[in-house]
């Protein structure tokens, strides 16, 4: 898909679709219906039938005075409540109406209110995002399958900053959509090794270093957490480390580290799951394909700090050599854990990649992981949990989430959790008890994290769409892709 920014009037532009914003009326304020198309939209909010709520639409075929095939008025809700985030959803939203109809190139009109850099930015997300398919593995009408060839946005103005927001916004949504398409593939098509291909392959298009540690070199190392996890399975594991180093380092000596879960299937080993959704545990890789996707996007974007990315890959499996429970492995640290349930098995290979990367002098860490199913017990498929130790790294996190779109919520990592968390035979349990389960696992972490400033994101319930949005497909969500990319860049800030 081609993204341009055009200047021209709404009458002259000759796209298969013209997309316009249209907002509820509210008290006070002069939004109204757009002045297109002979008051055609004014007559629609007058029969009742649209009222510029969010995410409505209404469309009409060669309209009176204009040169485009189509026209959509997509409502935009209430314009005191209108950002970024609704802008985004409205572009997806538009490509996924109009892309099933044939629309082969599509013009979305940016009133001046909003055709801000930020602006422009999500709206080409959003329509990369609302592009993406999950239909790689349908066979039929594959010939006729539709595609958006270009998408324009039409503002008054384009300066330098809105041509360069318009590429990033491309590289960020091109870069979620790669992590997309990796989170959907099932655990047959995308082993271990396979994933670590894939991050080599993007790594040398992207012109970044990539070093993936196999089995001999990580038993070498030591990292008897991440081993055990993988014993059960043929699938042999791998620590897939990329490698960003900026031109110009700014100052400050600031290294970040971004750590991402990277079960390529889990079963639940010795301890398995009930069958029922065990398919879904092919997305337990999503937290290690966000960041590899994110350093897709900071490659090309060329952050001023460096960013290392560490990815653990294994495939969780019973089997005549998988690990037990009770079993007590020596982590990389030098801690013991006592394994109490094989299927805690994300927290374990984590923690020797935590340990891994303080080794390699990152100074501050991000782990995002589908770690626990309590998260989505306690924040459901809204908002994905954060977890700190550092008050600052917090700060910057939650302000890139935002900015991004991506809903975080902050979740306690008080010190009286940690009474759940004990071993009678080890230095602690894999495990805590029923209650607070994200919160244990979090302050698992948090024993290999130590003094390093860290924030943990548990993406179990945010990762993947039960249900396709009027702006996305259902599966895979690609987050937290635009956070950690937002954090790199405005980390001088
Ligand atoms: N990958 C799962 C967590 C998960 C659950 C991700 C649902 C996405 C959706 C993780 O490895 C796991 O199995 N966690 C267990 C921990 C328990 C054994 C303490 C869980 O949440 O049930
Ligand atoms: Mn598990
Ligand atoms: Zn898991």
């Amino acid at each position: 898909m081609q993204t341009k920014l055009s200047q021209q009037p709404l009458e002259q532009i000759e796209a298969d679709a013209l997309v316009v914003v249209a907002f509820e009326k509210e008290d006070g304020a002069p939004a109204g219906p757009p002045a297109v198309a002979g008051g055609w939209i004014a007559d629609l909010y007058t029969s009742g039938e649209f009222k510029g709520k969010l995410l409505d639409t209404a469309l009409l075929y060669r309209p009176s005075g204009l040169k485009c095939g189509k026209l959509l008025a997509i409502g935009g809700g209430k314009l005191s409540a209108f950002g970024s985030a609704e802008l985004r959803n409205l572009a997806g939203a538009a490509v996924r109406v109009l892309k099933p109809k044939g629309c082969r190139t599509i013009a979305f009109a940016l009133d001046a209110g909003f055709a801000s850099p930020e602006h422009i930015a999500a709206a080409v997300e959003g329509a990369f995002l609302g592009d993406f398919e999950t239909d790689r593995y349908k066979t039929e009408n594959q010939d006729e399958r539709k595609t958006v060839d270009s998408f324009s946005l039409v503002l008054a103005e384009a300066l330098p900053e809105h041509e360069q927001a318009l590429v990033r916004g491309r590289v960020v949504a091109e870069s979620q959509n790669f992590t997309r398409e990796l989170v959907n593939e099932p655990g047959n098509r995308l082993s271990p090794s396979l994933l670590a291909g894939h991050a080599t392959r993007m790594a040398a298009e992207q012109g970044l270093e990539c070093e993936v540690l196999d089995r001999a070199r990580m038993e070498q190392l030591g990292m008897g957490a991440l081993l055990g996890v993988a014993a059960g399975s043929s699938e042999p594991p791998v620590l897939i480390i990329v490698r960003y180093r900026p031109e110009q380092p700014a100052a400050g000596g600031a290294h970040l580290g971004l750590i991402g879960k990277g079960v390529t299937f889990d079963s639940g080993g010795i301890s398995i799951k009930p069958s029922e959704n065990m398919d879904k545990m092919k997305y337990d890789m999503a937290g290690g394909a966000a960041v590899l996707g994110a350093m897709r996007a900071i490659a090309q974007l060329k952050p001023g700090i460096p960013v290392t990315a560490l990815i653990p890959a294994v495939e969780n499996m019973p089997g005549g050599r998988a690990q037990r429970p009770g079993d007590i492995v020596t982590t990389l640290s030098g801690k013991t854990v006592e394994v109490l349930n094989t299927d805690a098995e994300g927290r374990l290979i984590l923690a020797d990649a935590i340990t891994y990367a303080k080794r390699l002098g990152c100074t501050h860490l991000i782990d995002a992981a589908t770690l626990t199913g309590a998260i989505v017990v306690a924040l459901g498929y809204v908002n994905a949990g954060v977890f700190a130790n550092d008050d600052t790294l917090l700060e910057k996190v939650l302000a890139a989430s935002k900015a991004a779109g991506e809903k975080m919520w902050h979740m306690p990592l008080d010190d009286e959790y940690k009474e759940l968390l004990k071993s009678a035979f080890a230095d602690m349990p894999n495990i805590g008890t029923r209650w607070g389960g994200a919160i244990t696992a979090a302050l698992f972490l948090k024993e290999f994290v130590e003094s390093t400033p860290w924030v943990h994101l548990d993406i179990a319930g945010t990762a993947w769409l039960e249900e396709a949005k009027p702006s996305l497909a259902k599966g895979p969500s690609g987050l937290p892709v635009r956070t950690l990319v937002g954090l790199a860049m405005s980390w001088e800030a």
